[in-house]
């Protein structure tokens, strides 16, 4: 499939949701696909409205939030690529790179801890990280919060968003944050076939599902409706690993190379992957499970050597790219 297929409807649909909850600062709530997903969480203090969300998506494209004007959210989590960037390793102010690969945002609502070691628990929080990280964004929050009180248009906005005068960093994270739980992934052709009940896969499809399921076991932890349980795992990616991962917050050995297991939706626009971005094709991922991942003391007893035949790993292939989204889900 043409990589870039996905490319406008994704933008269509995001249009529509703002179109036609145009009813502003009326609260609304965004339900997603069908049963598979839980409702969407939202913070107490922060319901959703469409003005907020809105003003969310400006603030998410905004490269004024850098501290040079010239990286937003988006140029490491775009749209079109279901909200990654391309790379092994994002880039952001002044061409330095990331530590990391940039995760899809899609489904990031339900997400119960965010970045690989899962070191930050919320929204709100976790956008200090590339707000103010020197290879990100580079800004200071009293910084931004100075530049957009400014902005008599962002003064505007805020206002009719939240009803206040002063533009401070919990109004700004909240709108942010209420953004990014619009974005919503759930009708792929397997959620059509698994949740619906349409008949949509194809017999290769058919046997691949039957392989994750069964023999090659990716449904231990590839499990849910975002087909991850969010655990942390090591996958054997190295016999060293210089990113280690879990390790850095619990400094407990057993916990080196350990990452937050991703979720499979997407796959089509989202390579390359793992944490650092090392594998650059799903053939390369399936030969690494089929291997059974390198040797490593805290590697899960779960790898193992698979032995797939050349058909078994073109089946688990097929089924991985039907988990991908042609549309985001809007209301
Ligand atoms: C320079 C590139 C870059 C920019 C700019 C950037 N991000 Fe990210 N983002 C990343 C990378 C890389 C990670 C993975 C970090 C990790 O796992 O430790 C990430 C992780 C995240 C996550 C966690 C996802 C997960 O699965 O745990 C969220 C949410 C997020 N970014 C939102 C944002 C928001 C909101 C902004 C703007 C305020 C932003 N990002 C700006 C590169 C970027
Ligand atoms: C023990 C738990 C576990 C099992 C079993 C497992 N995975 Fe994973 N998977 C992970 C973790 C953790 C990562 C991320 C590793 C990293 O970033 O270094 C991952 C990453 C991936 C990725 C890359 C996703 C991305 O966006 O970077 C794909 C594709 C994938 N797995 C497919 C599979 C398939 C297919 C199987 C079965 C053959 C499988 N996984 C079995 C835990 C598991």
């Amino acid at each position: 499939m043409n990589r870039k297929s996905g490319l406008w409807i994704p933008i269509l649909c995001l249009k529509v949701l703002f179109i036609t909850t145009s009813c502003r600062g009326e609260s609304f709530e965004i339900k997603p696909p069908h049963r598979g997903f839980p409702p969407v969480p939202y913070l107490e203090d922060s319901p959703p409205t469409a003005s907020r969300i809105q003003l969310g998506k400006k603030l998410f494209f905004d490269k004024g939030l850098s501290a040079d004007s010239t990286v937003s959210c988006a140029t490491c989590h775009l749209p079109e690529l279901a909200f990654t960037d391309g790379k092994p390793k994002s880039i952001g102010h002044q061409g330095m790179e990331t530590a990391r690969n940039a995760p899809t945002l899609l489904n990031v609502a339900w997400h119960p801890y965010f970045f690989r070691e899962g070191g930050n628990p919320r929204l709100e929080s976790q956008m200090l990280g590339p707000l103010e990280n020197r290879e990100e964004m580079a800004n200071s929050i009293p910084n931004l919060i100075d530049r957009i009180n400014q902005n008599s248009h962002y003064r505007n906005l805020f206002k009719e968003a939240f009803d206040t005068d002063v533009i401070d960093f919990y109004h700004l994270a909240r709108a942010i944050a209420l953004f990014e739980r619009s974005l919503i992934s759930g009708y792929s052709r397997w959620d059509r076939w698994y949740y619906l009940g349409d008949d949509v896969l194809d017999s290769t499809e058919l046997r691949g599902w039957k392989l994750f399921t069964g023999k090659a076991g990716c449904i231990a932890c590839h499990n849910g409706p975002d087909l991850t349980d969010y655990s942390f795992q090591n996958i054997g990616l190295y016999e060293q690993y210089s990113d280690v991962g879990l390790f850095r917050r619990t400094r407990d050995s057993s916990d080196i190379g350990k990452m937050k297991t991703p979720t499979l939706r997407n796959l089509l626009y989202t390579a390359p992957y793992m944490h650092d971005g090392s594998l650059k094709s799903l053939e390369e991922v399936i030969e690494h499970y089929d291997k059974g991942g390198k040797n490593h003391f805290a590697k899960s007893p779960l790898l193992k050597p698979l032995r797939l035949s050349d058909e078994e790993k073109s089946d688990l292939i097929a089924l991985l790219k039907s988990f991908s989204d042609t549309i985001l889900y809007a209301p």
